[in-house]
Parts: structure tokens; sequence; C-alpha cells
């Protein structure tokens, strides 16, 4: 699937663009049925909230469970952002976030970059998000809100929260979340917040701020993401385990359009367990290790 000047254009101007319905029901419903059983498992890639069994996010699904491992290969989701970068791309971070009913927490205000930059040493911000809903996002499950072209501003000031969720997340305080609300258009727009069917996508710029509020109603709103990276941007250190920010840097081969309804072979290296090694970090920019081993 490629992007069309207006789409680009699009893009530029308010760092993310909405797909309603990309993926069919029955494609997404494949998706849909793998989670349960990645969600049960006790390892350490599941991340439940405070005070709760229910997984706030699940990384690394691509690596052990083969819809998702499609999906990672996906077409629709990788060629527009190849297109965009002009580069092949890796996989930086997969999550499937669940924000379940009743139970799903607030992401605060943040960047993702800003995490990228900070914890994993990332050049710059040439690495994107792509969201697929996996249930039909409305007004009361807590949907992703953005800031539109909050992302010129490139990476702003932020402070690491250690204890508001169960996930530490590098946040953007108030007041400048006003002034770039202000800008934006204030009450007219300076906040948006796709909406739509599960099979919707969202392809956002890695310095586009966004949030999203906790989810009081009964609908679960789980949601894929997949975080690509330009290969020439890879991260430069390890200081999270290996299931949140990959260190494999292989650019990545798309399967063909149908792959969600077909039979494809993909790895799952991490089907029976994380190797130890995905959970060895170091503080040392990656350069260091290579000139100490
Ligand atoms: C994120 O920003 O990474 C997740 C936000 C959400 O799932 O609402
Ligand atoms: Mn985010």
């Amino acid at each position: 699937m490629r992007l069309s000047p207006e789409q680009r254009a699009q893009f530029d101007r308010d760092g993310y663009l909405f797909f309603p319905s990309l993926f069919t029901p029955e494609e997404t419903r494949n998706l849909t049925k793998a989670v349960p059983d990645l969600y049960d498992r006790r390892e350490a890639y599941n991340v439940r909230e405070k005070g709760s069994d229910a997984v706030r996010t699940n990384f690394a699904a691509h690596m052990i469970s083969e819809p998702f491992a499609k999906l990672a290969r996906h077409p629709r989701m990788i060629e527009p952002v190849e297109d965009l970068f002009g580069e092949p791309l890796y996989m930086h971070q997969f999550k499937i976030n669940g924000k379940m009913a009743f139970e799903g927490d607030v992401w605060q205000w943040h960047q993702d970059y800003g995490t990228w930059l900070n914890d994993d040493m990332m050049p710059t911000e040439r690495a994107m998000n792509v969201a697929i809903f996996l249930d039909d996002v409305n007004e009361y499950n807590g949907p992703l809100m953005f800031i539109p072209g909050s992302h010129k501003k490139g990476v702003v000031e932020a402070r690491h929260d250690l204890t508001t969720t169960s996930y530490p997340l590098w946040t953007v305080d108030n007041d400048l979340i006003r002034q770039l609300v202000e800008r934006a258009g204030g009450k007219n727009g300076g906040i948006v917040s796709p909406k739509g069917p599960a099979g919707s996508m969202i392809l956002f710029h890695s310095c586009l701020v966004h949030a999203s509020g906790s989810n009081l109603s009964p609908f679960n709103r789980v949601s894929v993401y997949l975080s690509l990276c330009a290969v020439s941007n890879h991260i430069r250190r390890f200081k999270r385990p290996e299931y949140i920010a990959h260190r494999d840097f292989t650019p990545i081969e798309c399967l063909p359009d149908d792959c969600l309804l077909k039979d494809y072979p993909v790895d799952l290296p991490w089907k029976n367990g994380l190797p130890g090694s995905a959970l060895v970090t170091s503080s040392d920019p990656i350069d260091a290790i290579k000139k100490a081993a």
C-alpha cells in the first residue's frame, strides 16, 4: 500500500493518518483470537495494570504468536512507512495494549520518541508508530488522543514518571500540553481522537504528543502497536530488555497482502519462552560494549 501526495502532505501537517476499516473483520478476528493465550502467560513480557491482573501491555507477540508474526510483516503496515522514510525498516517495539473494560488505566501525555531517545539512544526521530484496533474504539473505551501538528516541535521536555501507572513513561507536563493544544486550535481541533471499527489503522509520527484516558466502559479496547524504525537509525544502547526494545536490526521483508488469511511460514523464536539473553541489559552504548568484547 502506497501513500498519495495528498496523504503525505496531510501526514506532514498533522503528524498522523487514519485508515478506518483497513483490515476486514475476518483478518482482525484471526488476530483477536490469539490474544487471550498471550495474555494468560506468566511472563515478563506481560505488564499488568497496577493492582490488577488485567494486561496493560504485552510485548513482542510477533516473536511468539503466528498471526502477529504475520501482521509484523504486513504490506499494508510496512510499505507506507518504508515509503515515507525511503529506506528499509526493522521492528523496534511490538505491543498489544489491553485497555481492558473497567480496568484499563490512563496513558499520560507523551511522545514515544522521548523514551526511545532517553532510554534506547535512538539517534533521530526516523521511527513510526502504526496502531491497529482489534476492538471497536469509541468515545467510552479510552481512545487515543493526539495534538495535531505537535510533532513539528521535535523532542519536547519530559519527566520520567515511574509512579502514575504500572509502566514507566517519559511524560510531558500540563503547562506545555495547554500551550500545544492552544496552538493546535484549542477547543476547535486542538485535540483529536480517531475512533472507528476493529480493523482500523493509524499511522503516527514518533514525536506526535498523545495520551489516552482510562477505560470505565464495559468494552475492551485492545490495540496493536508496531514501532517501526529506519534501519540506519537503529538504537545505540540496550538499557531495556530485548522484549521491549529489539536488537535485531534486520530489514523487515513483507509477506503477501493476504497473509492474515492464508498460511505462510514465519519464525517464532520465543514461542517456548524468553531466552535469558532477552533480559540482559546494559547502560553502556553498543560501541562501548563492542570495544570491551
Ligand atoms: C501508547 O501511547 O503507547 C499507548 C497508548 C494507548 O494504548 O492508549
Ligand atoms: Mn505512546
